[in-house]
């Protein structure tokens, strides 16, 4: 297909958009197992079997965000993305722009400091990742979703349609 006639992301496009998000929310909102595994550390030394499964979890998850993102990114340099909607302030095009090279970002830096930290012992990478990461990741997203609320329903553009029914 022709890039610029292209108006939705593609379904395969779609599909990855919504499984990234699922599990990124699961590992933003409940990451009390890989928690408990690195108090343990801290403070033993240690970890309970229990505890290592837990966290384990919170780390094939991550995985498998990073998997994912590395597909999206081919896809869109091979499928390319349909073109930005012209219909809002130049100013808001950019912004729309800058979060999601922002988002990729973070779903790469996540993962890599999350592996610096459970695999290498690395505490600087873990604290990069739970201190800072964490909270942009949390703000860009909520810009994210506020701006795609704005696009739809205050400047009426569909743009939830292109990431959903297509
Ligand atoms: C953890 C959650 C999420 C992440 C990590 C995420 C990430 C992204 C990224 C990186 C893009 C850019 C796609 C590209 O052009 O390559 C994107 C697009 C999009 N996202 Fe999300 N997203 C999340 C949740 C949501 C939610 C909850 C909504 C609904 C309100 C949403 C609506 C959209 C829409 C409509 C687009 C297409 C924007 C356009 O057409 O330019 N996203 N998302
Ligand atoms: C996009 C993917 C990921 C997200 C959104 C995420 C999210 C989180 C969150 C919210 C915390 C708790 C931070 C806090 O408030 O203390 C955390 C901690 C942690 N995560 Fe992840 N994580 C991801 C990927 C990974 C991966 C792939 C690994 C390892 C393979 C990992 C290892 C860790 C470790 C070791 C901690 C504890 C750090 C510490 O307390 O110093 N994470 N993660």
């Amino acid at each position: 297909m022709d890039r610029t006639s292209q108006v939705s992301y593609s379904v395969p496009q779609r599909v990855l958009h919504w499984a990234t998000a699922a599990l990124v929310l699961f590992n933003l909102l409940l990451p009390d197992g890989m928690e408990e595994w690195s108090h343990a550390m801290k403070k033993l030394g240690s970890a309970t079997a229990d505890q290592i499964a837990s966290a384990n979890i919170h780390a094939y998850v991550g995985i498998g965000i990073l998997v994912l993102v590395a597909l999206r990114l081919i896809l869109r340099a091979t499928r390319g993305v349909p073109p930005a909607s012209t219909e809002e302030p130049a100013i808001f095009q950019l912004a729309a722009k800058v979060a999601h090279f922002g988002l990729y970002a973070l779903l790469i830096g996540m993962p890599l400091t999350g592996i610096g930290a459970y695999y290498f012992g690395n505490g600087t990478a873990g604290d990069i990742h739970a201190d800072v990461l964490k909270v942009v990741l949390w703000v860009l997203l909520a810009g994210h979703v506020g701006g795609a609320l704005v696009h739809q329903f205050y400047w009426k553009t569909n743009v939830l349609r292109r990431m959903t029914a297509g």
